[in-house]
């Protein structure tokens, strides 16, 4: 195993997919954990992330005092990135100073020793690497070495061999430091001696018999399905374990895509022989959400009355069996893991409630059933991989993300006012089947429409029309917690804001957003 000590970088996330992209398995947990979590894991090394904080900052998070005795004691290889390189240079007895010359961005480090971060390659080689950083390590602990410099002469890369400590100033983990994957390369199979061994079909294994495990003779298992990748993934893995007695649901809230429910329905039960039942709940949704224009509100009911027809299911499901349902099968992923346990002051604790998002509506605190997540240790690319291995469909896990509020989060305003979930329907699923002609959708994370509120004045068929103005948002992301507009050919805009105007009736105006995130989020609300 291969421990990411997170202090709070926005790229540690990148360290733990790199290192699984070279077939090693990888956690990642708060840096300040306590020692006992590290030593429990095993691992055979521990990579300490950046982060935005400087070494003398009051609280600068670090990791317990007992850590380097345990490193050394059990030949635990360590490697320091950027602020983790730092706080080993200070926390062993080195010196770092609040640096004259701050170093971000694109910079070329010099190697002036022959180390095995760089293949033992010749002293003299260069390489173009990503900086971010303010302090600069000033003097190394006893035993450490200078291996590479940057080009303003501030040390880049540091080893002590004999106590196994690595270090290096900027970050290999992201794409522009072009040979950054080759140096974690090095590091994990030449320095540290691991095999690359780590393999979905493996964890496809390994999850199967800890379901069966989990999961008594007798019990039966829930499962409510989003018509997403991960709760499909989460499905089927668990109906290979456990069979006939997983119940999946499927609730058409009302505030679905243009023919989803059909489309997702049939792929449930003609390719993926998950038994569903179809709960019809749009009156239900509707009626709750009317004159609602607030997003937070419209979120809070939504996921309220998801947990309540959850509850009428699993009531049914218990009288029909004579045996209450005893899990919940939950597609949760790793991002949310992670995200939910970040170390102190890193800028990443949720003291903001920026959305209140839901999978199935987001669950009470005093609930009965247990939880299964069986991809709670897997990035979205990897659900994707495990999915295939599954059987899951090409064109169901290629699936764009879609939000559990729907549309609702689409339609800034009352979401049952006139025809404006229609409408937007319409209007919807022009951009995406014209996305899908150009053969642009594998390349784009997410796109949609947005129904914008009010309305604007046009001119259809030389008559004025008063009619509602809409937004195209397209974005390409890693895993939906940074994304870049995408930039579609003008062409293509043209086409799609003409048909849209042509065919909608009650559009008469497109848009297109090109905000990224931040400051933008990918939905509107
Ligand atoms: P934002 O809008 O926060 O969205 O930038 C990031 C990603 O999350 C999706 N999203 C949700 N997914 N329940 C979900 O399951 C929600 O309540 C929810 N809100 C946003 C969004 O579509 C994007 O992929």
């Amino acid at each position: 195993l291969v421990l990411i000590l997170d202090f709070g970088s926005q790229y540690t996330h990148l360290i733990t997919r790199r290192i699984r992209a070279l077939s090693v398995f990888s956690l990642c947990i708060s840096g300040t954990s306590p020692l006992k979590s590290i030593t429990d894991l095993n691992p055979r090394v521990i990579i300490l992330s950046g982060g935005p904080h400087s070494v003398h900052a009051p609280n600068a998070p670090t990791f317990e005092d007992g850590f380097v005795d345990y490193v050394e004691k059990n030949g635990v290889y360590v490697l320091g990135i950027c602020y983790g390189l730092q706080l080993i240079v200070q926390r062993l007895g080195g010196e770092v100073m609040v640096g004259e010359k701050h170093e971000y961005g694109r910079m070329e480090i010099v190697v002036e020793r022959a180390c095995g971060l760089f293949g033992n390659k010749a002293v003299g080689d260069k390489q173009a690497v990503w900086m971010s950083h303010g302090d600069e390590v000033a003097k190394l602990p006893d035993g450490f070495e200078v291996v590479a410099r940057s080009q303003q002469g501030l040390v880049a890369a540091v080893e002590d061999l004999s106590r196994r400590f690595y270090g290096l100033q900027y970050h290999p983990e992201v794409t522009h430091s072009p040979q950054g994957m080759e140096t974690l390369r090095y590091f994990l199979f030449d320095v540290c001696g691991i095999n690359a061994e780590w393999k979905m079909e493996d964890v496809l294994t390994e999850e199967l018999k800890v379901i069966q495990a989990i999961v008594g003779p007798d019990d039966h298992v829930i499962c409510a399905l989003s018509g997403g990748v991960d709760s499909a993934v989460a499905a089927t893995l668990v109906h290979k374990a456990i069979g006939e007695r997983l119940h999946c649901v499927f609730v058409d809230n009302g505030l679905l895509r243009y023919k989803e429910r059909e489309r997702v329905m049939e792929t449930f039960e003609k390719h993926l022989h998950l038994p569903v039942t179809c709960v019809d709940a749009t009156v239900q949704f509707l009626s709750k959400l009317k004159g609602v224009t607030d997003p937070e509100m419209k979120r809070k009911i939504i996921g309220k009355e998801f947990i309540c027809i959850f509850d009428d299911f699993s009531e049914e499901l218990g009288q029909k069996l004579g045996k209450q349902p005893v899990y919940l099968v939950q597609g949760t992923l790793y991002p949310d893991v992670i995200e939910s346990c970040p170390p102190p002051g890193s800028g990443r604790d949720h003291s903001h409630t920026i959305k209140s998002h839901h999978n199935v509506g987001g669950l009470p605190k005093d609930m009965k059933l247990k939880l299964i997540e069986p991809l709670k240790l897997l990035f979205k690319d990897e659900v994707r991989v495990l999915g295939k291995i599954l059987n899951v469909p090409e064109g169901f896990l290629k699936r764009h993300p879609f939000p559990g509020p729907g549309l609702a989060v689409r339609i800034l305003g009352d979401v049952t006012e006139g025809n404006a979930l229609d409408i937007l329907r319409q209007a919807d699923e022009i951009f995406i089947q014209s996305i899908k002609d150009a053969k642009l959708y594998d390349s784009i994370w997410q796109a949609f429409v947005v129904l914008l509120p009010g309305n604007t004045v046009g001119v259809q068929g030389d008559q004025r029309t008063y009619g509602r103005a809409v937004a195209l948002r397209a974005v390409t992301s890693q895993d939906g917690m940074t994304a870049d507009w995408y930039d579609f050919e003008h062409k293509f805009l043209d086409d799609v804001a003409r048909k849209i105007c042509n065919n909608v009736r009650g559009i008469n105006r497109v848009v297109q957003d090109i905000t990224s995130k931040p400051p933008s989020t990918i939905e509107w609300e």
